[in-house]
């Protein structure tokens, strides 16, 4: 895996600081998303979690607004390339089923996590909340929204093994493993460093 000059200036956008960050600092996090069983937390340290929080805001909407269209592009070029088969239907099918699940994950994540930490931000602090909001978060957390971006590339290889060694499949699997280690980087935030960011902002303002 290889990532491109675009790839990397869109994920320095989601450091609201980037200006004052080192070119050793990117290179360490573009290695994060290379090898993401390297992740260490630490990388985060010196972010608050108003930055922390910018951060995973921005790459949710990247999901939803780069990504999804992107391989929404690259299954319509496939059909128009090779038409209507297994191979196809199968991917029209994950598709749709993929939105759904990757936009549920998101909304569930914005509306129960993400708008704790903005009201937190705020000065808005309510304990009951913060027991229900963390521990049912780390509790149900999943990972499922990485997990099926490989699943369906072996259920398409299983289908056809030949035609998926096409230019556009091997630009759909190699979007769909960036995108997967992309996630993955961004599920270990949240669990490891927004989290800890959370308990610490509320330990030390209210
Ligand atoms: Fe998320
Ligand atoms: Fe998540």
């Amino acid at each position: 895996m290889k990532l491109d000059e675009d790839y990397k200036n869109i994920v320095k956008l989601r450091f609201d600081n980037f200006n004052d960050l080192s070119h050793a600092f990117f290179n360490e996090f573009y290695n994060f998303i290379l090898y993401p069983e390297t992740f260490s937390e630490h990388v985060f340290d010196s972010f608050s979690l108003k930055d922390t929080l910018y951060y995973l805001q921005k790459s949710h909407l990247e999901y939803l607004n780069i990504w999804l269209p992107k391989i929404e592009r690259i299954v319509d070029e496939i059909q128009q390339d090779i038409g209507t088969n297994e191979l196809t239907l199968t991917l029209n099918t994950f598709l749709v089923n993929y939105q759904n699940e990757l936009s549920n994950h998101i909304n569930f994540e914005e509306k129960v996590l993400y708008n704790f930490a903005t009201k937190l931000l705020k000065g808005v602090y309510v304990e009951s909340e913060k027991i229900f909001v963390l521990n049912h978060f780390l509790e149900t957390h999943s990972h499922t929204v990485e997990e099926s971006l490989l699943t369906i590339q072996k259920r398409l290889r299983n289908i056809d093994s030949k035609k998926v060694k096409s230019n556009l499949f091997k630009t759909l699997f190699s979007t769909f493993n960036l995108m997967y280690n992309d996630l993955k980087i961004h599920g270990l935030i949240e669990d490891e460093v927004f989290i800890n960011k959370m308990q610490h902002y509320i330990d030390k303002n209210f």
